[in-house]
């Protein structure tokens, strides 16, 4: 017999806003696999590098705290809760602030190159939907699915403002974009895993699509490929 086979991954990468992390927990919990928040780790290290007074365009200050830092993820009724350094982080890793303080800590290659292994270890049967930018190019280059969500800025920053505003939170709408589009241009032209589909991605765009049309969309994929049960 050859080596075991590694559990299979779907990948569901592409820019905030497209609806992909309601989509990549929608499919987890169809399908019953664990779920690998990408985003979440950038966002933690972000938040903890910011806490620790650590200069976060400092590669060389960064790229340690990647490596040692101490987060879990603990799998609750509704979502997930980050847990860092003890401490419940969840929420606070979920502001727009902290979503920049990831785009700048996740442009050092060697920060990347430090969480790889970490986000690897999330690939256990019977299986791993991965939400980011680079899990289909990088980090599982051999996922069985990969899905790249895409959808125009001025939609992402709409859908987005409504999601704050539900949360009580008073934004402008002018400035998400002008934030979205800023977040964008950092992630595409990074140079180590900027945010491109895999050259075998299914390209879906949401600009048009509510949820449930992508959702049926994304599990027709997952029947075509044999991955789901039923
Ligand atoms: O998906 P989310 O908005 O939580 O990601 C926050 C930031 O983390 C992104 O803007 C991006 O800069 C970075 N990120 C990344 N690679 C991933 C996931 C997130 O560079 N796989």
């Amino acid at each position: 017999m050859g080596p075991a086979r590694a559990a299979p991954v779907i990948a569901i990468d592409g820019p905030s806003g497209t609806g992909k992390g309601t989509i990549a927990r929608l499919v987890k919990r169809w399908l019953g696999w664990h779920l690998l928040d990408s985003g979440a780790l950038y966002r933690v290290l972000g938040f903890a590098a910011e806490r620790r007074g650590l200069d976060l365009d400092d590669e060389q200050a960064i790229a340690p705290l990647a490596l040692a830092l101490d987060v879990a993820f603990v799998e609750g009724e509704a979502d997930t809760r980050v847990v860092l350094d003890g401490a419940d982080a969840t929420d606070a890793i979920r502001t727009e602030a902290c979503g920049a303080l990831a785009s700048r800590v996740a442009a050092h290659p060697a920060v990347r190159a430090g969480l790889l292994e970490r986000q690897r270890a999330f690939r256990l049967v019977p299986g791993l939907v991965a939400d980011g930018r680079d899990m289909g190019t990088v980090v599982f280059p051999d996922a069985e699915l990969k899905i790249f969500l895409t959808a125009s800025a001025e939609e992402r920053a709409r859908r987005r403002h409504k999601q704050l505003i539900e949360k009580g939170l008073s934004v402008n709408l002018a400035q998400l974009l002008a934030d979205i589009t800023e977040r964008d241009r950092r992630d595409t032209e990074r140079a180590v895993s900027p945010l491109k589909p895999a050259t075998d991605a299914v390209i879906l765009d949401t600009t048009h699509s509510d949820i449930s049309a992508v959702e049926d969309q994304v599990k027709r994929l997952v029947r075509e490929r044999g991955l789901a049960r039923t």
